[in-house]
């Protein structure tokens, strides 16, 4: 792998560039939103991103996912990919335990049909159980059942899931940083709600046209939000970028209702 920027190195190990301290907003968790698209834009082929990957962003989507307390998906997400329990090397768990993490993080998942596979892997063997991120408004019989088998997190009375309360109340139980995966109109919201700290992007060397969406969907916002890179790495025409949002994040929970 070779480093672009900050600075140009011939090889570099993408742990230096991807373990950095993380200080998190006021009231609520760092929020890093990690995507894959090709070159133009398009972030699935066939209905999922397989074909968009290759062994550097393997690498660094397990690096990123390292980072995690809790992993933020969205349903659809889950569906399609097939999600599972997380899972990392012993090495990396170790890790985590020296940086006072939990060995694994966890996965949320946002939904509010909770049209989920209960006897999944991803809630079998998810140890700790996964977390459902869901709203009041969900239905009562559905939830009971979602709640044998997984935490439940209620966001928002209505149908749609108060996404800037989920994110505090992830930090209530404890995450220091999220990691969020997608797919793009839970990252269009958290963008809207200005509430993405870093966007990790890998950009395959592939054109595959088609109709997926970008890495962000929804409703054009008003201003587009700044972001300037942290680092840039090649491996095999492959780039990963890193970059950081600039100006102040918002914050969320008791510290937006102090302002
Ligand atoms: N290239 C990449 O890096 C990448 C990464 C991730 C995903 N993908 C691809 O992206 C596609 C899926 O993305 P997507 O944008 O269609 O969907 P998504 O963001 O993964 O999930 C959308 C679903 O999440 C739930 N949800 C999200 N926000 C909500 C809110 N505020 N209130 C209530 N529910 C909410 C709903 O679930 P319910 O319907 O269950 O209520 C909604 O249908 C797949 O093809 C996947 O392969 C690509």
């Amino acid at each position: 792998m070779r480093l672009l920027l900050p600075e140009h190195r011939p090889s570099v190990e993408p742990e230096e560039v991807y373990l950095t301290e993380r200080e998190p907003p006021a009231g609520r968790p760092w929020v890093l939103v990690n995507m894959v698209t090709s070159l133009d834009g398009a972030t699935a082929v066939g209905g999922r991103s397989g074909a968009l990957g290759s062994p550097a962003d393997r690498r660094v989507f397990h690096l990123i996912r390292s980072l995690a307390d809790i992993i933020l998906v969205g349903a659809a997400t889950v569906r399609a990919e097939g999600y599972g329990p997380p899972r990392l090397d012993d090495r990396v768990q170790e890790a985590r335990l020296l940086r006072g993490q939990a060995p694994l993080p966890r996965l949320a998942v946002v939904t509010s049909r909770l049209d989920l596979d209960l006897g999944a892997a991803l809630i079998t063997e998810s140890d700790p159980a996964p977390i459902v991120v869901t709203t009041a408004h969900a239905p009562r019989a559905r939830r009971v059942e979602v709640a044998r088998v997984a935490d439940l997190v209620l966001a928002g009375q209505g149908e749609r899931i108060d996404l800037r309360e989920a994110v505090g109340l992830l930090g209530e139980l404890g995450a220091s940083v999220v990691v969020c995966e997608g797919g793009a109109s839970l990252n269009g919201q958290l963008f809207e709600l200005d509430l993405v700290d870093e966007l990790c992007l890998t950009l395959a060397p592939l054109v595959a046209v088609g109709a997926s969406n970008r890495a962000a969907h929804g409703p054009e916002l008003d201003r587009p939000l700044g972001f300037e890179p942290a680092s840039l790495i090649e491996a095999d025409g492959v780039l990963l970028l890193r970059a950081l949002r600039t100006g102040p994040p918002a914050p969320t929970g008791a510290a937006a209702d102090a302002q």
